[in-house]
């Protein structure tokens, strides 16, 4: 007899965005094929023994093998950082395909295709960065990546080789709405930061500590507004990423109240790291947390764990920005210490992310397993078109599957799989790991080996956003 499936996850705590329970799942040709209990044999069998059972997590926000200004240079590419996902849960990345000023956006996606063809383990659909709308990006380039599948781009508001003006703005949230697109923004002040940077400069300020005074909660708050403005004007959803505190979840909350679309995200730089991480003295260890927004204070901290909890939060991403400590291309630019202005932006985290928010937020009491498999999986899946072939336990879904072990554990860099010479949650003490991390039925991560050959990892085009209009949500309160 034929065996009716090619392998069989066996007693199953399943935890979906709705819903815990127990069940066998069954997976045939890389996909769920059946759910529920006795199931018929597979061809081979796991017996997970009660353990719960999630969908692969899917990172929307991450940046991998990002072409910087040298000498600073991303330390992981596609095949250490879809490495290091898949062993801390991680089965879809969403990286970002960045213009440059001067060249056009089908451009920065041809040589991100480079950077990625058979490198990555697991699979991969792309975000754009548009850093020069041009009538020819707009009106030509943008409208035709999107039917080809890349429907989602940042825009930034802050950097000055990156951001945007406020027409600017408004010109790619139209072709958004047009074409049924989801733009996510960076929202802090540029002109604030640098006015408050050289202030900080004058007094000689420069430690890495003095980022976070450079970008206070104030300039994230005033970008929000803006953004939700600027999107209001347009009528057209967006998603405000790496959201860091009350200030800014205050304008969202306000925007939402009005029935606008505002979706949001966080990190777990703004539940796990404060302004205190970035060093309380001149001393530089403070610039491995230097990203922006900096993390905030352990009352802004409260204000992410009630987001997450109460629906404010629909993404929780890692916004893996992997940079050595040591070494001219990362957080020594100069080959020694510098100003903090110009110590590069970004932490590491694409395999903490997972582990953390379920240690903390789901063991530690403060949220669901429903809701960390909504905020990790299903709903950055329905933020970016990948739903419900990804962040999904249903039948026809991609078997992306964690199976989870609750194990008292020390975070260390030692054990994680990036080509990052740190961790910023270095010593935390963790309630859980992923025991076993499969991609489409394969067996990727075994708890104690990568066992994944390189290249298996699939490019995804992405649909339309299917998150729910907020609208509803505000008639129905
Ligand atoms: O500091 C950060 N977040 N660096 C990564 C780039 C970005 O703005 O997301
Ligand atoms: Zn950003
Ligand atoms: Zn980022």
């Amino acid at each position: 007899m034929t065996a009716a499936f090619d392998l069989i996850l066996r007693h199953c705590r399943v935890a979906t965005a709705s819903d815990v329970f127990e069940a066998d799942i069954g997976i045939r040709d890389g996909r769920i094929a059946s759910i529920g209990l006795a199931l018929p044999p597979g061809h081979r069998e796991i017996d997970v023994a009660g353990r719960v059972v999630t969908p692969g997590g899917v990172d929307a926000h991450c940046h991998l093998d990002q072409p910087m200004a040298p000498p600073v240079q991303m330390a992981d590419n596609f095949e250490t950082g879809t490495r290091s996902a898949a062993c801390g849960g991680t089965t879809t990345v969403m990286p970002f395909a960045a213009q440059q000023r001067g060249s056009g956006l089908r451009a920065a996606v041809q040589d991100y295709h480079a950077r990625s063809e058979g490198q990555a383990y697991v699979d991969y659909a792309f975000h754009l960065i548009v850093n020069d709308p041009t009538e020819a990006v707009l009106e030509t380039e943008l409208p035709a990546l999107i039917r080809e599948g890349y429907t989602s781009f940042k825009v930034y508001m802050t950097y000055e080789d990156q951001k945007l003006d406020d027409g600017q703005i408004l010109d790619v949230l139209d072709i958004s709405r047009r074409h049924g697109a989801m733009t996510m923004l960076h929202a802090e002040n540029s002109d604030c930061i640098e006015w408050l940077t050289r202030r900080l400069e004058a007094r000689g300020r420069t430690a890495p500590r003095y980022h976070a005074h450079a970008r206070p909660m104030l300039v994230e708050r005033e970008a929000t507004h803006r953004a939700i403005a600027l999107a209001e004007l347009v009528d057209v959803p967006i998603l405000i990423v790496h959201v860091s505190g009350r200030e800014a979840v205050e304008q969202i909350r306000w925007a939402r109240g009005q029935g606008l679309s505002i979706y949001a995200e966080t990190c777990p730089q703004y539940l796990f790291l404060t302004a205190e991480s970035l060093g309380m003295d001149e001393c530089y260890e403070g610039a491995k947390c230097v990203c922006s927004p900096p993390p905030r204070d352990k009352a802004n901290q409260e204000v992410i764990w009630n987001g997450l909890n109460d629906g404010l939060f629909n993404v929780f991403s890692s916004d893996h920005a992997p940079f050595r400590y040591d070494g001219m291309e990362g957080k020594h630019p100069e080959g020694e210490q510098v100003a903090f202005r110009h110590i590069p932006n970004g932490i590491p985290g694409i395999e903490t992310r997972m582990p953390l928010l379920y240690s903390e937020g789901v063991l530690g009491g403060r949220i669901s397993l429903e809701k960390f498999v909504e905020l990790t999986a299903t709903g950055p899946a329905k933020a970016y078109g990948l739903h419900p072939k990804k962040g999904s336990i249903s039948i026809g879904a991609d078997a992306d599957l964690v199976i989870w072990d609750e194990r008292e554990l020390t975070l260390s860099n030692a054990m994680l799989h990036h080509a990052v010479d740190y961790t910023p949650y270095e010593g935390m003490k963790l309630k859980a790991w992923p025991g076993m991390t499969l991609s489409r039925g394969e067996v990727v991560w075994d708890g104690k080996a990568f066992t994944a050959p390189k290249g298996r990892g699939r490019f995804l085009r992405c649909g339309r956003p299917s998150l729910r209009p907020m609208r509803h949500l505000a008639e129905a309160a």
